[in-house]
């Protein structure tokens, strides 16, 4: 591969590294140049996004630069001026998927000359990925990182009026940018991140790299974006970052999650969320917050990642599953009837049968309402990439067949106890094929369809539940209360 001039190429090892110096709140770094106005007038754009909330949320300020720059979207690529894909490079299968939905967009750049394909996400912060894209796929002609989004109107400029090839990736975080338009996909339900990057460096996972240093947001800027938020009728939200715990850390403000939970909830929102959170570091006063306010809802997602204190030692967790158990029963005492979901991963380099037994011993005990299991991803980089292994893939595809049926058979548990219960749903929107077919989630986030005449999107109504599945729950209106 050729460096351009003018190319700045991402380095994982650069990316590593931890500044010290604490990050500027940046209120008015984003602006659309003079020339750069109106670029997207008479365009459409389509975008893509992978991978997890802050993807989405990041796709939600992609939409909101381009519409400012007078794009409009579109769902069908053939009619696309512009495509962006906002990927994810947490595991390998996902990333062979975008490749390949990449390379079915070569012969669109054969017929339009003037098309734009960007590649932006945490795949475009990965040096192997950048190099295969500018290599083997030489219709993709923007790639941006993770860290400059702002820049979004300068580079589409370079490429669509001075028709360059352009790649800007920043291997080290940026300031926290406070002034970046966006348009939210819910109407109802929002995202709110409250920090960005991860300090943390589980062995195995690539985001500290791809997301940089730990960066809170000022408190007060996330309880005014809340308040709005509210005001322009949103009654939940869901607080981001990939670790919610480690917030106002780097801001010294200590206890710092525990306390924007607090000032949170009194803004009165209908429903907080928030994820992800460690287990290493969630303190008691979390929990509290959680038990004292009615508008944080009982569910956390708890990532477990293996029941084996050893692996999750080699796996940088800084938990014993002993400890981890302890967390988990004093959620449930102090939290009745709080739903707890996990993240699980297979097949850690060496991983032996017994030590995947106590995995499944985990989830025997916990019996977690939701599970996300995957099977171990070598990611180029991390510390477990250069491990040895000699786990067969058949094993690991074993393993994870296994435990799938074991948490399938606690989430049908845990959904049958609903049966006959009338509970709280946010109102996602009727059915596309049947108007009276509802669906919408619990407080304690499980998925309800319902039948109903007449709900509407936003609404908050007591449905009785009449039916439990694996993944779902069945019910009929009770009442419509607002
Ligand atoms: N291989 C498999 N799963 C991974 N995850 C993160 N990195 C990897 C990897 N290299 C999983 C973890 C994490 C979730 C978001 O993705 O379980 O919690
Ligand atoms: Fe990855 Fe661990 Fe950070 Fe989660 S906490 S993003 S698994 S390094």
């Amino acid at each position: 591969m050729k460096q351009q001039p003018g190319w700045v190429l991402p380095n994982l090892r650069e990316a590593q590294k931890r500044t010290h110096q604490d990050s500027k709140i940046e209120k008015a770094l984003f602006s659309i140049p003079a020339q750069c106005q109106g670029v997207g007038q008479g365009k459409r754009y389509y975008l893509r996004t992978y991978g997890c909330q802050a993807n989405e949320r990041d796709s939600e300020t992609l939409a909101g630069i381009l519409e400012a720059l007078q794009f409009q979207p579109t769902e069908d690529v053939q009619e696309a001026d512009l495509i962006l894909m906002n990927t994810c490079a947490v595991r390998k299968n996902a990333e062979d998927k975008v490749l390949g939905e990449i390379g079915h967009f070569k012969h669109l750049a054969r017929q339009r000359e003037d098309l734009v394909i960007g590649v932006c996400g945490c795949m475009a912060q990965e040096e192997n990925i950048v190099e295969t894209l500018l290599t083997k796929y030489r219709h993709v002609n923007l790639i941006f990182g993770t860290h400059n989004l702002h820049c979004l109107p300068e580079l589409l400029y370079q490429v669509m009026v001075g028709h360059e090839t352009c790649v800007e990736v920043y291997s080290k975080e940026g300031d926290v940018i406070e002034n970046l338009p966006v348009r939210r996909f819910g109407r109802h339900k929002a995202w709110v991140n409250i920090m960005y990057g991860c300090d943390k460096f589980c062995t195995y996972c690539i985001v500290p790299y791809t997301r940089g240093k730990e960066r809170s947001r000022r408190m007060e800027d996330i309880l005014s974006e809340v308040r709005t938020l509210k005001e322009e009728g949103y009654r939940e939200i869901t607080l981001l970052g990939q670790n919610v715990n480690a917030y106002g850390k780097d801001l010294g403000i200590e206890g710092g999650f525990a306390r924007l939970l607090e000032e949170t909830a009194k803004i009165g929102i209908d429903r907080i969320r928030f994820t992800t959170s460690h287990p290493w570091d969630f303190s008691d006063e979390m929990i509290e917050m959680i038990a004292a306010y009615e508008n944080i809802m009982p569910f956390i997602h708890l990532p477990v990642q293996s029941g084996d204190s050893e692996i999750l030692k080699i796996m940088g967790r800084r938990y014993t599953i002993e400890e981890y158990r302890t967390l988990f029963d004093k959620i449930m005492t102090r939290i009745p009837g709080c739903a707890v979901s996990t993240d699980i991963i297979v097949g850690f380099p060496n991983e032996s049968d017994e030590q995947f037994e106590h995995t499944m011993e985990i989830v025997d005990y916990c019996k977690f309402d939701n599970a996300f299991t995957f099977i171990y991803s070598p990611r180029e980089g991390t510390p477990a990439a250069r491990m040895r292994d000699n786990v067969p893939m058949e094993v690991k595809q074993a393993r994870l067949a296994r435990l799938n049926e074991r948490w399938n058979s606690y989430a049908l548990e845990k959904n049958t106890a609903y049966e006959g219960r009338v509970v709280k749903v946010l109102v996602d929107g009727p059915s596309k094929k049947n108007e009276s077919a509802y669906s919408g989630y619990t407080e304690t986030n499980k998925l309800v369809n319902f039948s109903a005449e007449g709900a509407a999107a936003g609404d908050i109504v007591e449905v009785r539940i009449t039916q439990a599945r694996t993944w779902s729950l069945h019910g009929e209106l009770v009442s419509r209360e607002k």
